[in-house]
């Protein structure tokens, strides 16, 4: 991925930010309170969220880690900031602050934080190895690093991915493949992730139902995440076509009361700086 591919993520970002994990779908809350679990923090600790988005992770991080604590977020999207900033300024806690700035060479203090936590973030990076690196660095000696990644895709869903596949130019190829590579098995990653400097590196994963009250709210919702690049990559005028092969595809899966609900992979990484 180029440094412009990085820039148009964050302008992607940017697009999702108003209506970001607001659409009443239980999502990034549930697994940020589990990666808070994982990674034990405890109060009084200062901990840094990479890629805070709207903060999933760093509202229940700042209150768990009370006023003696303090958690600031960084993420490269300027609407994601301003509105988290907004939030913060609204609502609190006195202990939260947020700040433009990229996650793979975030221009912090080094041994400043006992915590990093990076959720759904770290494969969107051009040198995912570099951005651990980075936060390697960060971290004070004993520091923890808490990641989550999303697992294997939800097989019964494979048609909806296939209707998006004739957009994606060979240079975007990669997000169809983010699960290459790198993130391909979690063996693999935790051996990447202990290449940039981590020791007791553990993953492990756990597969969540997420129910979307019809096959429109999977539509609406997806438009609100970084699924929204692949509607994006859609020309005007095959939009009402897709829409209704997605629905198609959807129809079969639909439960007795009319929803639909994906199998969820996703996968927590707990690492640490020796
Ligand atoms: C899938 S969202 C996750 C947000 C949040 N951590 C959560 O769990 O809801 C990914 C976030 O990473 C941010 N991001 C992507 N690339 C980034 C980069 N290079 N530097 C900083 N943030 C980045 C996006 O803007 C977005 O807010």
């Amino acid at each position: 991925m180029s440094a412009y591919t990085r820039q148009a993520m964050a302008l992607l970002f940017d697009r999702t930010a108003e209506t970001y994990d607001a659409l009443g779908v239980d999502f990034f809350g549930t697994f940020a309170r589990e990666l808070l679990d994982r990674v034990a923090l405890v109060p009084g600790e200062r901990v840094l969220d990479v890629g805070c988005g709207r903060g999933a992770v760093l509202f229940p991080a700042a209150e768990r880690v009370g006023a003696g604590g303090s958690v600031l977020g960084i993420d490269l999207s300027a609407e994601m900031i301003e509105r988290t900033a907004k939030d913060i300024e609204d609502r609190g806690p006195a202990n939260a602050s947020v700040s433009l700035m990229d996650a793979q060479e975030p221009t912090l203090d080094d041994a400043t934080f006992d915590v990093a936590l990076a959720s759904f973030v770290v494969f969107f990076l051009p040198e995912p190895i570099e951005g651990l690196r980075s936060w390697h660095r960060l971290l004070k000696p004993g520091g923890r690093l808490g990641m989550t990644t999303f697992g294997d895709d939800d097989p019964r869903w494979a048609g909806v991915r296939e209707v998006f596949k004739p957009f994606v130019s060979p240079e975007l190829a990669w997000t169809l493949a983010i699960r290459a590579s790198l993130f391909a098995t979690i063996d693999g990653f935790d051996r990447a992730v202990e290449s940039a400097g981590f020791t007791g590196v553990t993953s492990v994963e756990r597969v969540y139902p997420v129910k979307f009250a019809d096959p429109g709210q999977w539509i609406t919702w997806s438009w609100s995440q970084g699924q929204r690049m692949f509607w994006e990559l859609v020309p005007e005028d095959r939009q009402d076509a897709v829409r209704r092969a997605v629905l198609a595809e959807l129809e079969p899966l639909r439960e007795p009361d009319g929803s639909v609900v994906l199998a969820q992979s996703v996968r927590y990484t707990i690492a640490h700086r020796g």
